[in-house]
């Protein structure tokens, strides 16, 4: 695990307060939590692609003591959020949207990448059951969009010279949010149970942004439950 962008804290109040600076870009909550998880993700019926799941229909599952347990660390942890003024939403993935055609850049989330905004935001993650998201350091990748190939081939679907408008136009398409790793990049997971606060690009920020990416999902495996704000 490369630790020198990443800081371990020990409560959501440090989790929270913590500046980005100094490089780190990356703050983890780190946890073990009791309850079933599991079993919760077997509740929750019907599911297909992503679906947000409310508090109320949390509340209206027919669990154990271990589900219930687990029902009462989700609803906690969106209420300590949402009185931090964030908007927190529980998915329960089994699967995201490719690129139909992904073309030289994939631009979905199983591609490393960064959150942007147009304002001063971080994203908060919690990966509560399933395979969770994973990070890289800054200094192991490479924007894709500065890889002479593959800037070549956007330039050719551009269909234009390499000026002020084309790299209007990569940001448009959102092409230079996504990187690549090195060869001898050596990517970490989230791990399950840990709350994270990473850097978005956003102008101004202190910090260059943490580069994250979704798991990849197979078929049969069982979906995630991950908070995402
Ligand atoms: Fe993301």
């Amino acid at each position: 695990m490369p630790p020198n962008r990443i800081k371990i804290v020990h409560s959501f109040h440090e989790l929270v307060s913590t500046p980005f600076g100094d490089g780190i870009n990356a703050l983890c909550w780190k946890r073990e939590l009791k309850g079933d998880f599991k079993e919760v993700v077997e509740k929750l019926a019907g599911r297909d692609g992503i679906t947000t799941i409310e508090d109320e229909q949390l509340l209206n599952l027919p669990l154990s003591d271990a589900g219930k347990a687990a029902v009462e660390i989700l609803i906690e942890d969106q209420r300590l959020l949402r009185e931090h003024g964030l908007e927190p939403q529980l998915d329960c993935i089994d699967g995201y949207l490719r690129d139909a055609e992904p073309g030289p850049v994939p631009t979905d989330v199983y591609s490393f990448h960064a959150d942007s905004a147009t304002v001063e935001t971080d994203t908060y993650l919690c990966t509560y059951f399933g395979p969770s998201s994973e990070g890289i350091d800054n200094e192991e990748v490479q924007r894709k969009v500065d890889i002479p190939e593959i800037r070549s081939a956007l330039l050719q679907r551009y269909g234009g010279e390499d000026d002020a408008e084309f790299i209007e136009w990569l940001h448009d398409h959102c092409f230079d949010l996504h990187y690549s790793p090195l060869p001898t990049a050596q990517p970490y997971v989230f791990g399950v149970g840990n709350l994270w606060r990473v850097a978005v690009e956003y102008a101004g920020c202190p910090v260059p942004p943490c580069i994250h990416r979704a798991p990849e999902t197979l078929p049969g495996q069982p979906p995630r439950l991950l908070l995402i704000s």
